[in-house]
Order: C-alpha cells, then sequence, then structure tokens
C-alpha cells in the first residue's frame, strides 16, 4: 500500500534496481567478451597443428612447423620461437614457415633447374635466391631465417635451395637442430662433368685464372689429383653423405639424377613430387625442348604465360680439358663414385 501512497520513491527504487541489473549484465556481457577473445587467440596458435593433423591438399605433415621445430640460434633454445612458427597471428592463412624440404646440392648439378620447375607446383612455395642460412648467415638466427620464407598457405610445402650445404661440414647437424623430420633433396651429376662447370663458371667470373689442368693436378697431368681443390672436393660425393647420413635416415634424401634431369625432366620432377608427397601435377606438357640453348625449357613459368629457359649462365658450353686429365679424373672418382652409388642405392652410371 506504501507503494500506492508514495508513487515516486518507488518508482525511484525500481530504477536504481533496473540500474544495478544493467551494470551487472554489462560486466557479464564484458567478461564474456575478455573469455571469449582469450579462447580464440588459443585456437589461433594452435592452427597450424589441428589444421597438419586433418586432411591437408598434400598430405604433408606440417608438424614440423611447430613441435618438431627447435631454436637452432647460437643464443640458445627457445620453446617460444617454436610455439611462435604456429602463432601466425591475424595472418595464418598465409604464413611465413620455415621449410619442409631443401635442395642442399650439388653446386652445378641442375639446382636451379629443378627449383625453377618445382615452382611450378602449386602447392610449392620456394624461395628464389640462395639464403645460406646454415652455412654463412647461421648466427642470424631461426627468426631471421623464417622471414626470408615466402608466404606459404596451410598444405603449401616452403622450400629453398643453397647447394653450399651438402659440403659445408657444420649444416646436417644445424638442420636436424631445426627440424628432425625435413625432407633433402641432392641433385647429383657426374663429378669430372661438375668440376668442369664449376671451372668453367670460375673463369667467365675471374679471366686469366690459371688452367683446368694445373689446378687440377698437383704437378700437371704428370701429379697426383688436388682432391682439396674445391671444384674436385665437391664431387667427392659420398663422403659429403656421409656426415648427412649422420644426422638424417636415408629414406629422408632424395637423389636427382643431374643427367636424367636435362633428358628426362617430367620423369625426374615426377619422382620428386612423390618424395615430396605432392601430386604429380608438373608433367611433360610442362617442358618443350629448346634446340638452341640444347636444354629443356618451361612452356610457361611460375608468373608467366610465356616460354622460358634458364639464364646464360646455365647450360653453358665448358672450356676444353685435355682428355688425359679426364682420364685421370675418371680413375680417381671411380672408387668415390662406387661407394656413393652404395650409399645412395642407386647407380648413377658415371663411367
Ligand atoms: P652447365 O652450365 O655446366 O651446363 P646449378 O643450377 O646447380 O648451378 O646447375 C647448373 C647446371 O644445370 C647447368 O650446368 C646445366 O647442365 C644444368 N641444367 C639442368 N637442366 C637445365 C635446364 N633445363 N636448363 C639449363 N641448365 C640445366
Amino acid at each position: 500500500m506504501a507503494s500506492f501512497q508514495n508513487p515516486p520513491l518507488d518508482i525511484r527504487r525500481l530504477s536504481q534496481k533496473l540500474l544495478v541489473m544493467l551494470s551487472v549484465g554489462i560486466v557479464c556481457m564484458y567478461l564474456f567478451y575478455i573469455f571469449a577473445a582469450c579462447c580464440k587467440s588459443e585456437v589461433t596458435k594452435n592452427s597450424d597443428l589441428s589444421y597438419d593433423r586433418s586432411v591437408s591438399v598434400t598430405g604433408w605433415n606440417h608438424e614440423r612447423n611447430g613441435t618438431a621445430l627447435r631454436d637452432a640460434s647460437p643464443s640458445g633454445g627457445s620453446a617460444a620461437l617454436a610455439l611462435e612458427a604456429n602463432s601466425s597471428g591475424k595472418d595464418w592463412t598465409a604464413s611465413r614457415r620455415f621449410p619442409h624440404a631443401l635442395i642442399i646440392g650439388v653446386k652445378k648439378g641442375g639446382t636451379r633447374a629443378l627449383l625453377e620447375f618445382l615452382r611450378l607446383h602449386p602447392d610449392v612455395r620456394a624461395l628464389g635466391s640462395e639464403p645460406h642460412f646454415f652455412d654463412r648467415h647461421y648466427a642470424r638466427g631461426l627468426s631471421w631465417y623464417r622471414s626470408m620464407m615466402p608466404k606459404a598457405l596451410d598444405g603449401q610445402i616452403v622450400m629453398e635451395k643453397t647447394p653450399r650445404y651438402f659440403v659445408t661440414p657444420e649444416t646436417p647437424a644445424r638442420v636436424r637442430a631445426m627440424s628432425q623430420d625435413i625432407k633433402l633433396i641432392v641433385v647429383v651429376r657426374d663429378p669430372i662433368t661438375r668440376a668442369i662447370s664449376d671451372y668453367t663458371q670460375i673463369v667467365s667470373k675471374t679471366p686469366g685464372v690459371p688452367s683446368f689442368e694445373s689446378l687440377a693436378f698437383k704437378n700437371g697431368t704428370a701429379g697426383s689429383v688436388d682432391a682439396l681443390w674445391s671444384p674436385l672436393h665437391i664431387g667427392l660425393y659420398a663422403r659429403h653423405l656421409e656426415r648427412w647420413l649422420a644426422h638424417f635416415p636415408p629414406a629422408q634424401i632424395h637423389f636427382v639424377h643431374g643427367e636424367r634431369l636435362v633428358h628426362d625432366p617430367a620423369g625426374e620432377v615426377g619422382r620428386v613430387q612423390d618424395f615430396l608427397g605432392l601430386q604429380r601435377i608438373v608433367t611433360d606438357k610442362h617442358f618443350y625442348f629448346n634446340k638452341t640453348k640444347g636444354f629443356p625449357c618451361l612452356k610457361k613459368p611460375e608468373g608467366s604465360s610465356k616460354p622460358h629457359c634458364l639464364g646464360k649462365t646455365k647450360g653453358r658450353l665448358h672450356v676444353r680439358v685435355q682428355p688425359e686429365a679426364v682420364r685421370k679424373l675418371r680413375e680417381f672418382y671411380y672408387p668415390h663414385n662406387l661407394r656413393f652409388y652404395q650409399m645412395a642405392g642407386m647407380d648413377f652410371g658415371w663411367q
């Protein structure tokens, strides 16, 4: 009855109650919002992992970007960095990831050709330049390395090529410290042709260097082979491979036959696609043989509709080397090649 007797007081109380309820409601909504935001960021952090475990276009397991990655920076390990590899923040659909595969060698083996061919694949994102992270720029740390990588969508394979990795002793352990299940590709070619190709490049950059024969042998062709001369040392494939096999199982290393890459590019690239768990999308129809260049070229390279051959420094005429020098080098490499065939489980047929 009091309310009827004193209506303004009652309305005031009612409005006070309403105000309190409204305030409580606002606070609740705010708390709910904060809670929801927290959950969302957790989901984003783990998004790579959850996606990786589900079906991907390539069937490639990206888990290595998260749990298997370790901080290989000289400053020490960091779990935070490994997690960061997954927490791509707002840009989680296309982010910079650590490579899933590396073309580690060999110089003058056909590494550029292979990379350009693989780039035609929609599920491959490859760095165009050679980052030289594990051999030269390791002190810059993994964050720097990842920042060099092209952005990739979930399910795409990120790659880079640095042919010097194959021959630098410290590289295998460093790569392993980053990822133990990374896939490694080595393009190999007859070590003698490779050495002559290497020397041809040296001459083109430094005219007037001594002859191939005088650098390859300690006392002209009559003397012993100078196996420490870089163009010859790189061709000791078994020795270099031994170091990689101390850190990675053979199944994680794929060899591309450099000579076959020229004569049957689709076949070689097909095997690489299999190794990477990719669909065979790059096939015969992507190549044509350019008679003037004497090499296979691309009908439509990545990002262009015009046919394209590799540049002048790829597939050039070699300097002439005395047959006697070649014969001696053949003898020299024979046991090394045999050992390499055994280790690689494949006869490359370099006679
Ligand atoms: P040559 O220039 O001695 O012929 P890399 O890219 O690792 O430096 O290797 C260069 C070599 O790639 C070339 O050496 C060439 O033989 C080989 N190669 C393979 N396929 C090629 C292609 N389609 N076009 C040009 N060079 C190719």
